[in-house]
């Protein structure tokens, strides 16, 4: 858990956020131990703008990795943000309900993915 926050913490300076100044990084763990980071990388169309934890989660996949065991998020203010509704959702692609999510901040938090979504629709739904 200490490796993945600090690992987020460092994504954070990479952040490109000329428009909205809000600078995260994040950092998800492989099943194999593997860490990768991610950033926020903002556009001056304001609209597609590439979230922390897409850039890292897809970094990942891009290396082959599908299963994930663990995800950190961090920001410049250590305000214990937590994956915004989108990135839940990408998560949950890959990911169990019983994912940990680390946020950062005064007093770091501990969720899981499914209490942060819960019943959500997984690659799962479109078998039946
Ligand atoms: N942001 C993230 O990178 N991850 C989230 O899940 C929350 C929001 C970014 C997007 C935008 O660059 C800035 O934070 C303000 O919303
Ligand atoms: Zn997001």
């Amino acid at each position: 858990m200490d490796d993945l926050l600090a690992a987020a913490r460092e994504a954070v300076e990479a952040a490109y956020t000329p428009y909205s100044e809000y600078r995260v990084g994040a950092a998800i763990e492989t099943a194999d131990g593997t860490i990768y980071t991610g950033c926020n990388v903002e556009n001056a169309n304001y609209s597609n703008s590439l979230h922390a934890e897409e850039v890292a989660i897809g970094t990942a996949v891009r290396d082959g990795h599908r299963e994930f065991v663990g995800l950190a998020v961090s920001s410049a203010a250590r305000d214990g943000v937590t994956p915004c509704g989108m990135c839940r959702q990408t998560l949950a692609e890959f990911c169990d309900d019983d994912l940990p999510i680390y946020t950062d901040g005064d007093d770091p938090a501990e969720y899981t993915l499914g209490e942060l979504l819960p019943d959500t629709i997984t690659p799962g739904h479109l078998d039946r």
